[in-house]
């Protein structure tokens, strides 16, 4: 006798927002603009990559620019108590000393800008050429901070996202396509509810290729 199931699948609580095909399509197209726009510097330019998130964004954005580049990590946290002031911590710092040298930030993701804006004006103080940022994902709404932000790949709603470096509670980085989710608090309730979908059913209709 077969189960019935007693929920709805739980593919339901997420769909595709941006796949696998349009981030690649974008990404090398901002790769090329990117690679264009520092190829006429005398230096390398430093790329920083905000951990965690745009570690996988990154990765891919440099090997479509076709010039070399200089990478770096830096990764910051915000105070609990400050979340949304701004206010945040040097978790890593860069290796790299960035005086006179072109750099671009890369970040995953600007939702409220808080981020953004303090990177901007720390990395603005050590005294770089010229200092530029790129998002793979602009959340324009949820801005509580103007922020210069010169490169954008794509403008997002106000919904949830994982996947392509994008997390709930340490999970999901590792898809390949970019998904909204629909059910928050059904996921927050089984943060890991959506693993064996996403991950283990290659039925059809499943995210993953085969
Ligand atoms: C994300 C993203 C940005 C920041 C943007 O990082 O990578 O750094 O949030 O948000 P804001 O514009 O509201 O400041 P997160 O803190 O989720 O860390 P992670 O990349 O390690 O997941």
């Amino acid at each position: 006798m077969s189960e019935i199931p007693a929920v709805a699948p739980r593919e339901d609580a997420v769909e595709t927002l941006i796949d696998r095909k349009a981030l690649s399509g974008r990404i090398s197209e901002l790769g090329r603009e990117l690679g264009g726009h520092y190829a006429k510097a005398e230096e390398s330019p430093i790329l920083v990559g905000v951990l965690k998130g745009s570690a996988f964004f990154l990765a891919d954005l440099i090997r479509a620019m076709g010039i070399d580049v200089v990478v770096d990590f830096m990764s910051i946290s915000a105070y609990s108590a400050g979340a949304q002031s701004g206010v945040v911590r040097i978790v890593k710092d860069l290796e790299e000393d960035l005086t006179d040298r072109d750099v671009l930030i890369v970040e995953d993701i600007v939702d409220t800008g808080l981020t953004l804006n303090y990177l901007r004006r720390t990395l603005g103080d050590r005294s770089p050429r010229s200092l530029q940022a790129v998002t793979l994902l602009d959340k324009l709404a949820r801005r509580i901070v103007p922020v210069d932000l010169e490169y954008s790949g794509f403008e997002t709603p106000d919904v949830f996202v994982i996947g392509y470096g994008l997390d709930f509670q340490g999970l999901y980085r590792n898809l390949p396509d970019i998904l909204a989710v629909k059910d928050l608090a059904r996921l927050a309730n089984d943060p890991a509810m959506l693993a064996s979908d996403l991950f283990h059913n290659k039925a059809p209709g499943s995210i993953l290729a085969p």
